[in-house]
């Protein structure tokens, strides 16, 4: 055979490798609003940039068939290529090759871009559409699994890792994105669940679709799985490409700093405005966040999960960080179960990943009541208290508002190392917020007096001018300076500079034991 025979034969297989299960199969993937693997790799990387390996790798399998049945690249296309110039790998399952299921050779794939992208220091993103576990192969498939989920464990805090949910995503194979860093959905055509609709109905009698069960908008607002959704495929890789800007390409490097158009000093007047003279009025952290941050871009995670705090990550002065607010619109800012959950994974994130972290706080205390009691709002509070307390990145802290009780010590306060810790002068920094105080204080005297509003009142007013302020904790230097809102960009991103060489460690350990 010629070479240029030998050449033919080659073009043969990739282009029968480009197939993947067929053009059947792939016009009722597209009939479901579904791209083909290919075609989300080339919305996902730069133009051209993919390089794939191992595509003439088939299945071993010989039950049912299946020795009849091969495929190249046996449903997974796995390389490498680049998201704005900077190296990622990549894995995309094909569900028209055995719906996208998981055979011993196709997790090998998979496994093989884990260790290049651990061994080479680079982000993991992994597109998934897949039935899960090769039936046909039985516990080898299993095994496949748990090579998988090894490495996602061993890469956890090393590369950045990304998992986008574009089908189905069963069973225990949702235990692979439940530990990487984030979770992309997109409404109406991906799902996550441990046991689908019929065992549901088999085993608890419950009536349910795949939707209701595991889609993108349950696991991005009620179960916290996903932090991102989205209505189409294109959105939402488009979006796994914004988010790569703000991230380092693993945990021995700085977040990448971009040139930075919006003046360092610049001063906006709303937010002289933004928190409401009332101190129980409700606003909008977020145009806070807004006014401060380089061109107003926030970048914001788990979006519609526990509304009560904002984290997403923006910039100032061109580097990356990681804001974590409280959220005075949604539960007055109280911390609660799924809140504490939320914040402590992010600020983790940002840890393993030296992006520094900005707190706005604004919040009344922990929520009270049997159920977050019950659920265990001890442990879940202590997650985000713990997190906070063994990020060693800079950490800076702004107090817009109220910071009562513990959470004033959760809330990244300058006990647990916070490193700049600033307030506005509306702040309020103690114990407690002055009606409940003054109704533990003063309860015998208040039910004796003639007329017991108006000396609530009175005493209302005398607690809110001892503490109802931030002076006592600047006098203390529990927090650096009291501050014209105004300045706040411009402060924040003078510490960011003054901080840029922080060295900070904690003692070695094999690991801690976060309360889980
Ligand atoms: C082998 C599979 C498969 C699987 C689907 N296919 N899932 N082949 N192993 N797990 C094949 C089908 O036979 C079919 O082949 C093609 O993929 C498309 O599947 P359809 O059923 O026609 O598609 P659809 O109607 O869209 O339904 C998709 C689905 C359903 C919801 C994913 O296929 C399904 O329920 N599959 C099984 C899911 C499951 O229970 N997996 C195991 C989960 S447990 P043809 O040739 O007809 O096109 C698990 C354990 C992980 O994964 C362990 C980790 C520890």
């Amino acid at each position: 055979m010629s070479i240029h025979e030998k050449l033919e034969k080659l073009q043969k297989l990739r282009r029968s490798a480009e197939i993947g299960g067929g053009k059947e199969r792939l016009s009722a993937q597209r009939e479901r609003g579904k791209l083909s693997a290919r075609e989300r790799l080339d919305l996902l990387l730069d133009e051209h940039s993919f390089i794939e390996l191992d595509r003439f790798i088939t299945h071993r399998s010989t039950e049912f068939g299946l020795d009849e049945k091969k495929i190249l690249g046996d449903g997974v296309l796995t390389g490498y290529g680049t998201i704005h110039g900077r190296l990622v790998y990549v894995f995309s399952q094909d569900f028209t090759v055995f719906g996208g299921s998981l055979s011993e050779a196709h997790a090998e794939k998979i496994v093989k871009v884990q260790d290049l992208a651990l061994k080479n220091g680079a982000p993991l993103i992994g597109l998934n559409d897949s039935g899960g576990a090769r039936i046909q192969e039985g516990v080898v498939s299993l095994g496949g699994y748990a090579d998988i989920f090894l490495r996602n464990t061993l890469a956890s805090g090393v590369i950045p890792q990304i998992s986008v949910i574009l089908g189905p995503c069963a069973g225990g194979a949702v235990y692979s994105p439940a530990i990487t860093d984030f979770v992309y959905m997109v409404r109406g055509t991906s799902f996550m669940f441990v046991t689908g609709p019929n065992v549901v109905k088999t085993v608890m009698h419950e009536d349910i679709d795949m939707e209701g069960l595991g889609g993108a908008e349950v696991h991005a607002s009620v179960s916290g799985v996903a932090h991102f959704a989205y209505d189409s495929e294109p959105e939402c890789l488009a979006s796994v490409r914004e988010l790569m800007r703000y991230l380092p390409q693993n945990n021995t490097e700085l977040p990448p700093v971009l040139k930075c158009t919006d003046p360092y000093d610049r001063q906006d007047e709303k937010l002289l405005e933004v928190v409401p003279d009332s101190p129980n009025q409700p606003y909008d952290m977020r145009d806070v966040i807004k006014c401060v941050v380089d061109g107003g871009d926030f970048y914001e995670v788990h979006a519609q999960f526990a509304e009560n705090i904002l984290v997403g990550l923006a910039r100032l002065g061109g580097r990356p960080v990681g804001i974590i607010a409280n959220q005075p619109a949604s539960f007055a800012g109280a911390l609660d179960i799924d809140a504490s959950d939320k914040g402590a994974r992010f600020v983790r994130f940002c840890d393993s990943f030296n992006i520094p972290l900005v707190v706005l706080v604004d919040v009344p205390g922990f929520l009270p009541g049997v159920a977050q009691e019950h659920g265990g709002i001890i442990r879940h509070g202590a997650k985000l208290l713990y997190a906070f307390a063994e990020a060693t990145v800079p950490k800076l802290t702004v107090i817009t508002r109220k910071a009562y009780g513990g959470a004033y010590d959760v809330m990244n306060s300058k006990h647990i190392r916070g490193d700049i810790n600033l307030a506005w002068p509306q702040a309020e920094i103690a114990v407690m917020g002055p009606e409940g105080a003054v109704e533990i204080l003063f309860r015998r005297e208040l039910a004796a007096a003639e007329d017991p509003e108006a000396a609530k009142k009175a005493r209302i007013e005398e607690y809110r001018e001892k503490f109802a302020h931030p002076y006592i904790a600047a006098a203390r230097g529990y927090v650096d300076d009291v501050i014209d809102p105004r300045e706040t960009r411009d402060r924040l991103i003078n510490a960011l500079d003054m901080l840029q060489n922080k060295r900070d460690q904690n003692p070695p350990k094999k690991h801690g034991n976060i309360p889980l």
